[in-house]
């Protein structure tokens, strides 16, 4: 049993869905405030792609952070979300047309751009409206990252970005066309990444890449780091908020930032991972042989880590105080992959009992599906049920 949830208002709501603690989602913003605070020139934007509830995107919003978008429905949910259109950026290998006219019409901070027939479209549509993009260009560094294979973005053989040796003529082929202005440098090398020296890496890479540029009599007023920072999915309730401390001033060690650049950081999972719970109800306890099934209401389609990159969500027993048994939790989708996990120690369920899945706050609600005609989880707040 797990006292910290407010199990009576909880017991109330039709499961499954997703239940999120505003005060640890404020606590963490606070964390990266006051830790961005000792540094004159960083800045940091919430990458909404990891959750775009409108009650959690307002609480990051009154905390300052930037906005970090890969769609034009994400540019949309963060201007409706109240994100200074300053303080957005907007990132994605395929803009469509109509995406890239609303982050003009928007005149949104950066286009992160992708490719040369990208910056092409853009410069055509800003033209049309008589206006100037800022632009920075995704450079895919070639670092590797120690995470799944799924969510590693930064080596060459991914589809991101522009690589390493195309970037000089990409920056020179701008200073030719009229609409848009270069203004920064873009990476990002995967997420859930736990291992500082990933980071360091990068870091070697981009000064590596700045002394290039130096050559060049390039000049770079934007760095923008990406994101990635990942979160103890082990122990949601001893760490729950990131070591932000760790995080911030490995940047402020490696990455030699000229005194004239801002660095840009655009952490999702770090934010909101923790701070989410998906609450299910028991089904049924079904006797296998030599094992035990608690069955769940909510399934891949609600939260679809585990199924997708085998992810470990630990999973607790919010309404039973009894002894310890072991189960395969699972949900009731028709696919096999729809199992949250596999002996899973827990207190004693039955049915009517509510599980919590927990560190589902990003890249949980945001990434739920329809599969088999199922409705999509709501998400109710810890201040809507106080
Ligand atoms: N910036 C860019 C360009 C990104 O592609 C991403 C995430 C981020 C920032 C934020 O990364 P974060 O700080 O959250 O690691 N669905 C996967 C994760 C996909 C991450 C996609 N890109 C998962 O559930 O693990």
């Amino acid at each position: 049993m797990n006292r910290q949830f407010p199990i009576e208002q909880l017991r109330k709501l039709p499961t499954p869905f997703y239940y999120y603690d505003l005060a640890l989602l404020r606590k963490t913003l606070s964390a990266i405030t006051n830790e961005v605070a000792k540094y004159a020139n960083f800045e940091v934007h919430y990458a909404i792609k990891a959750n775009a509830n409108p009650k959690v995107l307002s609480v990051i919003c009154e905390s300052g952070l930037g906005a970090d978008c890969v769609s034009g429905g994400v540019v949309r949910a963060s201007l409706e979300a109240g994100f200074p259109s300053d303080k957005i950026v907007y990132a994605g290998v395929g803009k469509d047309d109509w995406e890239i006219n609303l982050g003009l019409d928007n005149d949104i901070l950066c286009f992160n751009v992708e490719s040369l027939a990208e910056l092409e479209v853009i410069n055509e549509l800003a033209a049309l409206k008589n206006k100037v993009a800022n632009v920075a260009f995704r450079i895919n560094p070639n670092v590797g990252a120690h995470t799944h294979a799924n969510i590693t973005t930064g080596l060459a053989e991914n589809k991101f970005g522009i690589s390493m040796e195309d970037m000089i003529p990409i920056i020179n082929k701008t200073s030719s066309m009229s609409n848009v202005k270069f203004i920064g440098l873009h990476f990002h090398i995967g997420s859930q990444i736990l291992e500082m020296d990933d980071f360091v890496a990068l870091c070697h890479r981009v000064n590596e890449l700045q002394d290039l540029l130096d050559e060049h009599q390039i000049y770079v007023e934007n760095i923008n780091v990406g994101g990635g920072l990942g979160i103890s999915y082990e122990a949601p309730d001893s760490e729950s908020i990131p070591d932000f401390e760790d995080y911030f001033a490995t940047y402020a060690k490696h990455l030699k930032l000229r005194p004239y650049q801002t660095l840009h950081f655009e952490l999702g999972r770090a934010v909101v991972g923790q701070c989410g719970s998906l609450i299910s109800k028991v089904l049924y306890v079904k006797q296998g042989h030599n094992k035990q099934f608690a069955i769940l209401d909510a399934g891949m389609t609600d939260l679809i880590r585990p199924a997708l990159y085998q992810a470990y969500h630990q999973i607790d027993n919010i309404t039973s105080d009894e002894a310890i048994e072991v189960y395969d939790v699972v949900g009731p989708i028709c696919e096999s992959s729809d199992v949250f996990g596999k002996d899973v120690r827990l207190n004693k369920a039955k049915r009517g009992d509510l599980f919590a899945i927990r560190s589902a706050g990003a890249y949980g609600e945001i990434m739920a599906s329809g599969y088999n005609c199922r409705a999509l989880p709501k998400g109710y707040t810890s201040d809507e049920l106080a």
